[in-house]
């Protein structure tokens, strides 16, 4: 059976993903840009849900900007809050499932190991604590809700660390990156991936079955920024790589605190979905390829 998809966000890095792969898979999705379905106005954005009544809604739009929350809290809270919470009231009216994102961004980082699922959440900025409300309410509005908690997302496209990084190396720049912010970098490309693998799955699947509640997706393996962007170099320019000296997250204040490890434990998602997350450097090298259009090195 045909899988009817609609998706929230056309333009962001996970959204052009699962545009990207659709074609791939026995899916028919329908994207909604921000000029369609404005997040900021929940209710509006929410009749769409009501009108196409989809098998499955994807909620790939969000308010990203994670320093720029700090001086934005409503508009965040109104986007990541009372928008996932409006479209997941429309899912259950209508009995479509709903998947939907969420961060690492959501805890403190404080635990010392990584994080599983139902670890107490502890958000230390405004993005954080407006994720961590968006999926309370969405789950509590639609039992048929499934949150992918995911990290450090990269792709080819939109603004990036990687082609930043990049571009300073082969400026000569040099390169000061924190080395004291633990996590596990994601290709966008893994997590869309993922979730049209699972689309009939999650269409089919009853209220309280085990695909649905909180889950981590995130590429194995944990690092530093400073270690990602060292790997990221390697990889694009082999021998020539220059060096990434660290700094400590103190040396580069930014507006929003961000968790020092706020690494995600995959096991749960390994468990019930049956899947692995692979390491982190083999979906980079496939978009570093993407972005300079040459082989990837292994
Ligand atoms: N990026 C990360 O490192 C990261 C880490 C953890 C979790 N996540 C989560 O993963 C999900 C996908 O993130 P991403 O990296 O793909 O995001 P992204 O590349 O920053 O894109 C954000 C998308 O949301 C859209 N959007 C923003 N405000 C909107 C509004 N008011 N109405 C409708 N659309 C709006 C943007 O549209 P425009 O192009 O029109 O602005 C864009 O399509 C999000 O839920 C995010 O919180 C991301």
């Amino acid at each position: 059976m045909t899988v009817r998809i609609l998706q929230y966000g056309a333009t962001g890095q996970v959204a052009r993903e699962l545009l990207r792969q659709a074609p791939g898979h026995d899916v028919q999705l329908k994207a909604l840009s921000r000029a369609e379905a404005d997040l900021a106005d929940p209710e509006a954005a929410a009749r769409h849900v009501r009108v196409e009544k989809p098998d499955l809604v994807i909620l790939a739009a969000a308010y990203t900007a994670v320093d720029q929350a700090e001086s934005e809290p409503g508009l965040a809270h109104e986007i990541n809050g009372e928008a996932p919470a409006a479209i997941a009231k429309a899912c259950a009216e209508v009995g479509a499932a709903l998947v939907h994102f969420s961060t690492d961004y959501v805890f403190d980082g404080r635990k010392g190991a990584p994080y599983r699922e139902d670890d107490a959440a502890g958000p230390l900025s405004v993005y954080g604590a407006s994720k961590l409300s968006g999926e309370r309410m969405a789950l509590a509005a639609c039992a048929r809700t499934t949150i992918l908690r995911t990290s450090w997302v990269v792709s080819a496209h939109g603004k990036n660390f990687v082609k930043t990084m990049l571009r300073l190396a082969r400026e000569g720049q040099p390169l000061r990156v924190v080395d004291d912010q633990f996590g596990r970098p994601t290709a966008a490309a893994d997590l869309a991936g993922f979730v049209l693998a699972q689309a009939a799955r999650l269409a089919a699947a009853p209220a309280g079955a085990p695909a649905f509640g909180v889950f981590h997706f995130a590429n194995a393996g944990e690092t530093t920024w400073r270690g990602f962007a060292q790997g990221a170099l390697e990889i694009a320019l082999g021998g020539a790589a220059p060096r990434v000296d660290p700094i400590a997250t103190a040396e580069r204040p930014s507006p929003a605190e961000r968790p020092l490890r706020g690494t995600l434990d995959t096991g749960k998602l390994e468990a019930v979905f049956d899947v692995s997350p692979r390491p982190w450097r083999e979906p980079l090298a496939e978009i570093l390829a993407e972005l300079t259009n040459e082989a990837p090195v292994a």
